[in-house]
């Protein structure tokens, strides 16, 4: 059942190239996003709302630099504890866009409830199709991840970027944001991602050693710019959620804001940055982490090994990717580096304490 991996969460990370090719597969038809009925025409919204909880809210924030940057529509992302009880107007043209693997989390189904007869829209992204969350919405994008048995979230996470960067792609498509050339270029990059997703995985070895490392920390910081600011999110929660280290993600920018405290050389940082437009401003932020003695481990392309130079503690490459999707292929050194940190540690992979697969309590 675990298809010879010791975990469920290995088995799942490994299967992640074939899912989400198969994803892809399902939702392209001769070389266009096709929907299921009823479709979706975003030239009707003015606005997204998205709603989630945990590593589901991190894809929506992702989402949230596609959407805006392809279609430029402004979105609001929030985690659904928080949006049930502030009870945020929604102008009739919003779309309601929900993600949630399971489809039956609490807060979330309260949070589409919510948007009943208010929203233009209510589209729920889930990977189980036969949930309260998929039965309720006006419009549901199945992510195609097969069965996640590992409590901790990660093909599931992959497969709900893919079906939102195509989403993205749609919503710039039919706001006439995007030529077929440019649509032709997103579509080949995504077409490549099972293949770069493979060499990721070949470097599982070389992140099992990082990971050893790793585990000793009391404490350790993730961060990243642009999209790769929820990734490094996303990084700390895997890594939280298993192996029980205190880990926390956030905005290279704002390491000065206060983090910086925290930089000694007993506290990681793990700094996810492929060689794009932002690298530079990230480079800096490294050197301030390094000139106080912090450890740095840069995961990133060829090209921004090169260009960050000497005095990072490691440094993981990965393949050069679009920047745009770099999140997606980012996704799977963090959560080797999770689950490597986790079986160093000899905690309970698939079953960490005091989690469940499914919250359907609030
Ligand atoms: C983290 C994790 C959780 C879930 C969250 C939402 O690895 O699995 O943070 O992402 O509980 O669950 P779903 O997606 O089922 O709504």
């Amino acid at each position: 059942e675990k298809g010879g991996h010791r975990h469920f969460m290995a088995k799942e990370i490994a299967e992640q190239p074939t899912v989400l090719g198969d994803a892809l597969a399902h939702y392209l038809r001769d070389d266009t996003i096709s929907l299921p009925e009823p479709g979706l025409d975003f030239s009707e919204f003015d606005r997204i709302v998205m709603v989630a909880c945990g590593t589901a809210n991190y894809a929506c924030v992702v989402a949230k630099y596609w959407f805006e940057r392809l279609s430029g529509l402004s979105v609001e992302v929030d985690i659904a504890s928080e949006f049930r009880y502030r009870e945020p107007p929604i102008p009739p043209r919003t779309l309601a866009l929900f993600v949630s693997q399971s489809g039956e989390t609490a807060d979330t189904l309260a949070a589409l409830r919510y948007c009943e007869g208010k929203a233009a829209r209510i589209v729920s992204v889930v990977n189980v199709t036969e949930s309260s969350i998929a039965r309720e919405s006006d419009l549901v994008l199945p992510i195609r991840a097969g069965a996640e048995i590992g409590v901790a979230s990660t093909k599931a996470f992959t497969c709900q970027l893919t079906v939102l960067f195509l989403l993205a792609l749609k919503g710039a498509h039919d706001r006439g944001r995007l030529d077929g050339e440019e649509m032709d270029a997103y579509l080949s990059a995504l077409r490549h991602m099972p293949g770069l997703m493979n060499s990721a995985l070949a470097r599982s070895g070389d992140i099992g050693r990082v990971a050893k490392a790793v585990a000793e920390a009391r404490d350790v910081l993730f961060l990243g710019r642009g999209a790769m600011f929820p990734l490094a999110m996303e990084g700390a929660l895997k890594l939280k959620e298993i192996s029980y280290i205190h880990a926390e993600g956030y905005a290279s920018g704002e390491l000065k804001h206060g983090p910086i405290a925290l930089v000694d050389k007993s506290v990681p940082v793990i700094v996810m940055a492929p060689s794009d437009h932002l690298f530079d401003k990230t480079v800096s932020n490294m050197q301030e982490v390094m000139a106080r003695g912090g450890k740095v481990l840069l995961i990133t392309d060829t090209k921004g090994a090169k260009l960050a130079g000497d005095g990072c503690w490691k440094t993981l490459t990965l393949p050069e990717v679009e920047p745009m999707l770099a999140p997606i292929l980012y996704a799977l050194p963090a959560q080797l580096l999770a689950y490597h940190a986790a079986v160093a540690k000899g905690t309970d992979v698939d079953q960490p304490r005091n989690l469940a697969k499914s919250v359907t309590v609030e």
